[in-house]
């Protein structure tokens, strides 16, 4: 119930307009319209609190949602997102990146995939360098429903063996059908703590 009550804050598009440090945050990262924004509002069960849109680079600020005082998901911009101008994707990347490796309230990281391209190089540098930085990181294999039920529990399984080293839970998911809603509620109950 908690996440359902998930609202606005602010739009961050620099260091100084973070929110104090405190409490716990999640964020959601992966590559352009994956489906980060979609996955947050299935999450909170609110269909147009983030911003989506079927054109890629949607989202161009770290955007964060209160739960309560002390509890907030953050909606990150997508990487990969070739058409922004290179000094834009400069500022963009290197705000994100001190973002995730300096933040101290940051329990963990949802990684958003479209299953169908899951793992890609660039999610794999992410990976890598949550590990490095110790931050915990829960892949969404999004777009579930482009493959059938079969299909899906045959990808899972294979990464889950494949990347099972990397220290990240994985599950199936869906925004559009709403499927693994009760997963991801586990597993942000653990790191917001509720
Ligand atoms: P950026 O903010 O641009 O990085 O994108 P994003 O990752 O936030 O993606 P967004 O949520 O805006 O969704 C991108 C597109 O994917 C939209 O057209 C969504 O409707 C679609 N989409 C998101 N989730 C799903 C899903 O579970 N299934 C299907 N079929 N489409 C989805
Ligand atoms: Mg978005």
């Amino acid at each position: 119930p908690l996440l359902r009550r998930a609202a606005y804050r602010l739009n961050v598009a620099s260091p100084a307009q973070l929110p104090p440090d405190e409490g716990y945050e999640v964020a959601f990262a992966g590559r352009s319209n994956v489906g980060k924004s979609s996955a947050i509002n299935a999450i909170v069960d609110q269909k147009g609190l983030a911003r989506t849109s079927s054109q890629p680079g949607r989202t161009q600020h770290l955007v964060f949602f209160d739960l309560d005082a002390e509890r907030r998901l953050v909606d990150l911009p997508g990487y990969g997102y070739a058409r922004a101008p290179e000094a834009v994707r400069r500022q963009w990347s290197g705000l994100i990146e001190r973002y995730l490796q300096h933040r101290q309230c940051l329990r963990g990281i949802i990684l958003v995939m479209d299953i169908r391209h899951p793992f890609t190089d660039f999610d794999r540098m992410m990976l890598d360098w949550a590990a490095a930085i110790e931050r915990p990181v829960h892949v969404l294999l999004n777009k579930a429903d482009k493959l059938s039920r079969g299909a899906g529990l045959q990808v899972l399984a294979r990464l889950r063996r494949d990347h099972g080293t990397q220290q990240c839970s994985i599950q199936l998911f869906s925004a559009a059908h709403k499927m693994g809603i009760d997963e991801a509620h586990r597993k942000l109950g653990e790191w917001l703590e509720i």
